[in-house]
């Protein structure tokens, strides 16, 4: 469903994403999981036809978002990181709006309206304008609007940032059952652990470039799956095991105080970088 080779963008002499290379199978969650400034957005800028690629090609649903970049739009949803709903209009009058641009008929549009509705827990919201629901309530009309036109390939950018852990983990349980009907996602995030819960397979991305490429559980058995913590000590280098004995047993050298955890996506990007993601 997506297909990028060689995708590059120049800020003027600043190279945002480079040389970024992957593909998405129909029904995959694909990650790009980065830092802020990773080139997450520019991606889905060039993948959703609102930004040129300087280099390199992109296929989504088949056509070309150079040459082809109507029918791209025409195949595909969009769930912006900016909120950009008309909060003078109702839920559903910004779903009625989206349905129109999409030249969806009058019936389709309402059955639809109701059924994305009940789907993000809004339908009681249906007639409240924009500017009175909460910001979890946003995204997820946000996230109808972008599903409103029965795209089988939807864009995310960040679609939870901002959000606490109970309206994050009500669109994660969104996302897992688009999957199930089958929808490809493209989803960025700097959350970790949404990476982990929500991808099938996580490019990490850095600086423009993908560091890593892969599932979550290969990505962090190749650290190696346990990692031990000394309590209030944090001179201590982290280190990696393939079991939990082998971490028990090396830990007993260290300290005395230790947890035995299970390595995340940062520790893989932190392995690769030295540096942390979520800053
Ligand atoms: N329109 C723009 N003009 C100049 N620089 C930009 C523009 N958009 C993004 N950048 C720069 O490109 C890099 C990647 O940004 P972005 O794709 O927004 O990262 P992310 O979404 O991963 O936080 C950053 O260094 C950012 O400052
Ligand atoms: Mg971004």
């Amino acid at each position: 469903m997506i297909n990028i080779t060689n995708l590059t963008r120049y800020f003027g002499t600043l190279a945002a994403v480079n040389a970024v290379s992957f593909s998405v199978g129909k029904g995959e969650v694909f990650g790009l999981l980065g830092p802020n400034g990773a080139g997450k957005t520019t991606t889905i800028r060039m993948l959703t036809t609102l930004l040129k690629p300087s280099e390199g090609t992109a296929l989504v649903a088949g056509y070309d978002v150079t040459t082809d970049p109507l029918e791209v739009r025409r195949a595909i949803g969009v769930v912006p990181q900016m909120l950009n709903l008309d909060i003078d209009l109702t839920c559903a009058e910004n779903l009625e709006y989206h349905g129109r641009l999409h030249k969806m008929e009058p019936g389709d549009r309402e059955a639809r309206i109701e059924e994305l509705l009940r789907f993000v827990g809004l339908w009681d919201k249906k007639d409240t304008p924009v500017e009175h629901l909460s910001g979890g309530m946003r995204r997820r009309l946000l996230i109808a609007r972008g599903l409103m036109h029965r795209p089988q390939v939807v864009f995310m950018d960040e679609p939870t940032v901002g959000l606490d852990p109970q309206a994050r983990r009500l669109i994660w349980g969104f996302l897992e059952s688009l999957k199930r009907k089958g929808i490809t996602i493209l989803l960025t995030t700097h959350y970790i652990e949404e990476a982990d819960a929500l991808c099938d397979r996580v490019a990490i991305l850095q600086t423009g470039r993908i560091i890593a490429l892969d599932s979550p559980t290969v990505l962090k058995a190749g650290v190696g799956k346990y990692s031990i913590e000394c309590l209030g000590r944090h001179d201590i280098p982290r280190k990696f095991f393939p079991t939990r004995e082998e971490a028990i047993d090396a830990s007993r050298e260290v300290c005395e105080d230790i947890v035995v955890r299970e390595s995340t996506l940062e520790d893989v990007f932190i392995n690769l970088t030295g540096e942390r993601i979520d800053t």
